[in-house]
C-alpha cells in the first residue's frame, strides 16, 4: 500500500532495500546516545528498525535534534538503508540485517515519561495496566494476542460465509432473555419508567431469524451478563452465535468441528476430528465436571460397593440415601503432610463436601483416619480399584452425586495443575451431551431450565414433562476445551404447545410467558422451521489458543473483577439533570 508519508513500516526493511532512501514513522523504543553516534530503535505495530545518526555525516542541527529525543517520542525519519556491519547483524529480527542511516528527523509528538513500565518482563500491577491500557497494549504479547484473535475471527467468518451463513446484527436495546444471569438494564428517557435489558445473548432474535427463513445465521456479538466474575468471565463478552434451520445435532457438530479445524490452522494447532463425546453423567462421574479436561487421567472411581456396610456411619448413611462414594488416586501422594491434605480438604469443602477422607499406602502399611472404621481389607480394595500402590494417596468424598463429583473434580483439576500432569500445547476438545432438561432450585422451590427454556426436550421423553421433569433430558450440547466451556447450544422447541409446557414447568405462568415471550410464541405458530444452534465464548477460545491465563489478556479494554473500567472510570454517577430526565432517583 502506497501512503503519502512513510515508505515502509518498521518491520519491513531487509537487505533488498539497501541503498534506498526511505521514510519511517513510529515511536522510539530505545534511544542510545554514544557521543558521536546516536542509535534509535524505531517501532510500530510491525516491528523495530534500527536508525543511526552519525555526527560526521548528519547536518549538525539534525544531529542535535536526534540527541534531544527521548524514549516513546513519536518521530518521522528519512535516511538511507545500509547493511549492518557483520558483527551487528541480528538474525532473530526481520530487519536485523540493516539499519537506516538518517539524514533528517521530525518530532511529530513529544512524549512525557510513561507512568508504567511496559517491558514485557516488568511486573506492573493489573490495576495500573488497566488504567493505562493504551500503553499496556503496546506490549508485544498483548498485540500478538489481539492479532491472533483477529485472525481467528477472520478465519471463522470466511469459513461460515463459505458454508452459506449470513451475519446479521440483532439489537442491544431489547428485553431480558433468560440465560440465567442478572441483566444490565438501560432506562428509557422517551418512555419513562421503562427499561431495556442488554441481551445476555441474541437467543430469541436468532430463533426469529429462522422463522424469517434466513436458514443459516451467525454473528460476532457482544453479550452482557451481570454475574460473579472469574478469570474466564467478563460482564460484556463476545459470542460467536449461530443458528440453523432443518438441522440435527450431528449437522451442528460437524460444522463446528470444521470451524475449529480452521481456527486451529490460524493458531498453529492440528485439530483432530471428530471430537470425542461424553454424556453429562459420564463427564461428571469420570471427571467431576460438565466441562471435563481430558488432557490427563486421574479419573474418579466409584468405590461405593467397596466401602459400604463396614459400619462407618458417614459412608453407610450416604449409601442408604442414594448418594455416591468416589475416589481419586494421587500418585506419590503418601508423602503429603497433614497441612497439605487439610488444604485439599478445604478445596473439597468449598464445593460442598462435608469432609475429605484419605488413605495413604506407605512402606509401613496403610495410614488413614478411617482405617479403624473400614478395616485393612476394604482400604486395600480401594487402592486396587484405583490401581494405586505403595507411596500413593487415595482421596474419598461421600455425598450426593453432584457434590461428590464436583468436589473430587475440583481436586482433580487442582492436583492436575499442581503436579504438572497436564501436557503443554495440547488442545483437547470434547462434546458433552445428554444434559438434564431441568434442575430443581431448592432456594426458589421450582424447576429451572439447565440450558435455557427454548431448548427442546428429547422427543421420546415428552411424557416426562408431566410425570417427572428432572428425569428428562434435553437436546442440548456443550463443547469443552481443556477444561473450559467454550460453547453451548441446543436444538430448539419449534412447537408452541411444548414451549408453553416448558414455561409452565419452570413456573412461568401463561400470562407471564405471554407478556415476556409472546412474540416468540406467536412466531412459533407462524411457520417456525425445526431449528437449532450454538454459541461460543470467543474470548475464551482466544484465551486458550493464545495460552493466556485470563480472558482479560485477549480483550482490548476489559473490565476488572468488580465489573468496572479503570481506564474510563465507568460505571460512574450521572448528573441530576440526566437522572431527572430519566425519572430516576438514586437511593444511597
Ligand atoms: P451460553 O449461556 O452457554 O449459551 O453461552 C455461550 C458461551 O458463551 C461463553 N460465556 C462467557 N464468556 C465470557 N464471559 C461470560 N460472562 C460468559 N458467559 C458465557 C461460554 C459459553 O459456552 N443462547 C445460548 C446459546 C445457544 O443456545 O445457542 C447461550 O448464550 O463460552
Ligand atoms: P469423622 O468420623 O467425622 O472424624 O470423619 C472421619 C474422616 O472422614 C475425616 O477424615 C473426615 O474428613 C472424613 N469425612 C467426613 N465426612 C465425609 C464425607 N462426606 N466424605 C468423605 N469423607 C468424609
Amino acid at each position: 500500500m502506497k501512503l503519502q508519508n512513510r515508505t515502509h513500516t518498521c518491520g519491513e526493511l531487509t537487505r533488498h532495500q539497501v541503498d534506498e532512501t526511505v521514510m519511517l514513522d513510529g515511536w522510539i523504543n530505545s534511544h542510545r546516545d554514544l557521543g558521536s553516534l546516536v542509535f534509535l530503535d524505531l517501532r510500530d505495530r510491525w516491528g523495530i528498525t534500527q536508525v543511526t545518526f552519525n555526527e560526521d555525516d548528519t547536518a549538525p542541527n539534525v544531529f542535535q535534534r536526534a540527541k534531544a529525543l527521548r524514549d516513546w517520542d513519536v518521530i518521522r525519519v528519512t535516511g538511507k538503508v545500509r547493511p549492518r556491519p557483520s558483527n551487528m547483524v541480528n538474525r532473530a529480527m526481520k530487519t536485523g540485517e540493516i539499519e537506516v542511516e538518517a539524514n533528517s528527523v521530525t518530532l511529530l509528538n513529544k512524549t512525557e515519561p510513561l507512568p508504567i513500565n511496559i517491558d514485557e518482563a516488568a511486573t506492573v500491577s493489573e490495576d495500573l495496566r488497566l488504567k493505562y491500557r493504551y500503553l499496556d497494549l503496546r506490549r508485544r504479547s498483548l498485540q500478538d494476542a489481539l492479532m491472533l484473535r483477529h485472525r481467528l475471527a477472520m478465519a471463522t467468518r470466511n469459513y461460515l460465509d463459505k458454508l452459506g451463513f449470513m451475519e446479521v446484527e440483532t439489537p442491544f436495546l431489547t428485553r431480558s432473555t433468560p440465560e440465567g444471569a442478572r441483566d444490565y438494564v438501560v432506562p428509557s428517557r422517551v418512555q419513562r419508567g421503562r427499561f431495556f435489558a442488554l441481551p445476555q445473548s441474541p437467543q430469541l432474535f436468532k430463533q426469529l431469524l429462522m422463522v424469517a427463513g434466513f436458514d443459516r445465521y451467525f454473528q460476532f456479538v457482544k453479550c452482557f451478563r451481570d454475574e460473579d466474575l472469574r478469570a474466564d468471565r467478563q460482564p460484556e463478552f463476545t459470542q460467536i452465535d449461530m443458528e440453523l434451520s432443518f438441522v440435527t445435532e450431528e449437522d451442528i457438530f460437524s460444522i463446528v468441528e470444521g470451524m475449529m479445524v480452521e481456527m486451529g490452522k490460524v493458531g498453529g494447532i492440528a485439530v483432530k476430528t471428530p471430537f470425542p463425546r461424553m454424556g453429562y453423567r459420564e463427564a461428571m462421574s469420570l471427571y467431576g465436571s460438565d466441562k471435563p479436561d481430558i488432557r490427563f487421567g486421574m479419573e474418579l472411581k466409584d468405590i461405593k460397593p467397596l466401602v459400604t456396610g463396614a459400619g462407618f456411619k458417614v459412608f453407610d448413611s450416604v449409601s442408604e440415601n442414594g448418594g455416591e462414594i468416589r475416589a481419586i488416586l494421587v500418585k506419590d501422594g503418601a508423602a503429603y503432610s497433614r497441612k497439605q491434605i487439610s488444604d485439599l480438604e478445604t478445596i473439597a469443602k468449598s464445593y460442598g463436601a462435608k469432609g475429605l477422607a484419605w488413605i495413604k499406602s506407605t512402606a509401613d502399611g496403610l495410614a488413614s483416619p478411617i482405617l479403624k472404621f473400614i478395616g485393612e481389607d476394604r482400604a486395600n480394595a480401594v487402592f486396587e480399584a484405583l490401581e494405586g500402590g505403595t507411596g500413593d494417596l487415595a482421596l474419598i468424598v461421600a455425598d450426593n452425586f453432584e457434590i461428590t463429583c464436583t468436589a473430587l473434580g475440583a481436586l482433580r483439576s487442582h492436583l492436575g495443575r499442581a503436579l504438572g500432569l497436564i501436557p503443554e500445547k495440547t488442545f483437547a476438545f470434547v462434546w458433552v451431551t445428554d444434559f438434564p432438561m431441568f434442575e430443581w432450585d431448592e432456594e426458589e422451590k421450582r424447576y429451572t431450565a439447565v440450558h435455557h427454556p427454548f431448548t427442546a426436550p428429547k422427543e421420546d421423553q415428552l411424557h416426562l414433562l408431566d410425570e417427572n421433569p428432572v428425569k428428562m433430558e434435553a437436546r442440548a450440547y456443550d463443547i469443552a476445551l481443556n477444561g473450559f466451556e467454550i460453547g453451548g447450544g441446543s436444538i430448539r422447541t419449534h412447537d408452541m404447545e411444548v414451549q408453553k409446557k416448558v414455561f409452565e414447568t419452570i413456573g412461568i405462568s401463561e400470562e407471564e410467558a405471554e407478556a415476556k415471550f409472546g412474540f416468540l410464541l406467536s412466531a412459533l405458530k407462524l411457520g417456525a422451521p425445526p431449528h437449532g444452534g450454538i454459541a461460543f465464548g470467543f474470548d475464551r477460545i482466544a484465551m486458550i489458543f493464545s495460552q493466556a491465563d485470563s480472558i482479560r489478556e485477549v480483550i482490548a479494554f476489559p473490565k476488572t473483577t468488580s465489573a468496572g473500567c479503570l481506564l474510563t472510570g465507568s460505571p460512574s454517577a450521572i448528573d441530576e439533570k440526566q437522572l431527572k430526565e430519566l425519572g430516576l432517583k438514586v437511593e444511597e
